[in-house]
């Protein structure tokens, strides 16, 4: 969410000319002691090293927002900055990336929940599964679940963690989670978890895609040569859930709704960058790129595969949506200690905060008419950055995790 520590404070002196937002910027315009055009390279969504530009009000959050490394600067004296680099498209993608910039100070700061964990029907009945329920957002989830009766099964990567946190939720709800052993990063131990839950289950009625990674080191990569973050947040996810497919089919005709929902869990990360393909495998490319612009490519994906799995399975009826938690204080930014600690003393939610927009999306009845769609906190209708609605990119992207995927 924030931006990279690497940022540059220097306006580039060269005229550039910038092209349309999603422009890569050519690295010999901009030499290495020149990096980055100061505002530029965000509104271009490059994937390199970027300043954000953010136009809050009041400035008070303005001067949190810079404590906590999103630098801040108005959009007149971006254009002050560096008039020569502007075009006629460039502007309008200043104002485009703008937009996103405020979606994202916005949703920081929400306000009062209309929707509460005592507000969810009976979930007895349901089968449903949480990625990554051990610990914050995704334990949170599964409280809610167990004290509406529904049959969960957490799926972890750690035994210990998890049987530990089966233990702590049993004491607090008086209900058993169901251990289901996960390792997104492992393409082979996604597969074996899925034929787990098959050979035990038939039916499938929610599956929340909750678990992932953000701002681990760059030399992480996943056992099958994926980037940690995009392998684990999306590569995994994508693979389980079309494993998956099946008991979730069954699950439509069980459920008194007759669909069956699979909720992803993005961020508003997903609107500060765009995908940079180069970047989904251990490349040079890769290893230039901030794990920063790395975790927010992965939770724009997250939406974009979510809207694809919408538009795939809607006739199947399956309901997929996807969504920005809110920022809340869990172990996630446990990469990052020193941005944690100041965003924990000043912006980040309480986790229960967290699981609300998940759990409205699985299982109220009203997420029925939100199919494809991206929420926002808390459990309201939001509009995600504009490739989350892309189908040339949604069908590129589904059509290389198909690609990918099918040997391992
Ligand atoms: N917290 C926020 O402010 C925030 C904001 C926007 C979006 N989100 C999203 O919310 C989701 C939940 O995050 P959180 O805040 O609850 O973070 P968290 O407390 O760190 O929980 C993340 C969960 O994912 C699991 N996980 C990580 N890598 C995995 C792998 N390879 N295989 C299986 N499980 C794995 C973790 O397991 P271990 O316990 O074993 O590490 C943990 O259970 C994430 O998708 C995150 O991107 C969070």
């Amino acid at each position: 969410m924030s931006i990279s520590s690497r940022t540059p404070r220097r306006v580039c002196p060269k005229p550039v000319h910038m092209g349309t937002a999603g422009t890569r910027i050519s690295p010999e315009l901009l030499p290495e002691s020149e990096s980055v055009c100061t505002f530029s390279c965000d509104l271009v969504g490059s994937g390199r090293r970027c300043l954000a530009l953010i136009y809050p009000r009041p400035p008070s959050r303005r001067k949190i927002l810079d404590n906590i490394g999103i630098q801040t600067v108005t959009p007149a004296k971006a254009l002050r900055a560096s008039p020569n680099i502007l075009d006629v498209s460039s502007v309008m993608g200043v104002f485009e990336e703008l937009g996103y910039l405020w979606q994202v100070v916005a949703q920081l700061f929400p306000g009062k929940p209309h929707f509460k964990t005592e507000d969810i029907p009976d979930l007895t009945g349901k089968v449903v599964i949480v990625t990554g329920g051990n610990v914050g957002i995704g334990r949170e989830t599964i409280k809610a679940l167990l004290q509406h009766n529904a049959k969960v099964y957490m799926a972890s990567r750690n035994k210990d963690k998890a049987t530990a946190a089966i233990q702590a939720l049993k004491e607090e709800t008086g209900k058993e989670a169901i251990f289901l052993e996960l390792d997104l990063s492992v393409l082979a131990s996604v597969r074996k978890a899925a034929a787990e839950f098959l050979s035990k289950e038939p039916e499938l009625h929610i599956l929340f895609n909750n678990a992932g990674v953000m701002w681990c080191p760059i030399e992480w990569v996943t056992a099958d040569g994926f980037d940690m973050q995009f392998g684990t947040n999306v590569i995994g996810h994508f693979l389980f859930t079309e494993l998956l497919m099946p008991a979730l089919f069954a699950g439509t005709s069980s459920s008194p709704d007759h669909h069956a929902r699979v909720v992803t869990t993005a961020s508003s990360g997903a609107y500060l960058n765009t995908l940079d393909w180069d970047t989904f495998k251990d490349t040079s490319q890769r290893k230039k790129t901030s794990p920063v612009v790395l975790y927010n490519q992965s939770k724009l994906a997250n939406a974009i595969v979510a809207r694809q799995v919408a538009k795939q399975y809607a006739d199947k009826g399956i309901i997929s949506i996807s969504l920005n938690p809110g920022g809340i204080d869990t172990e996630l930014q446990r990469h990052a200690p020193k941005q944690r600690a100041i965003m924990r003393a000043t912006i980040l939610q309480p986790v229960a905060m967290g699981a609300l927009t998940q759990l409205w999306a699985g299982v109220m009845p009203e997420a029925l008419n939100h199919n494809g769609e991206f929420l926002i906190p808390w459990a309201r209708l939001g509009k995600c950055r504009k490739e989350a609605y892309d189908d040339e990119v949604g069908q590129r992207l589904w059509a290389w995790l198909l690609e990918q995927t099918k040997e391992i």
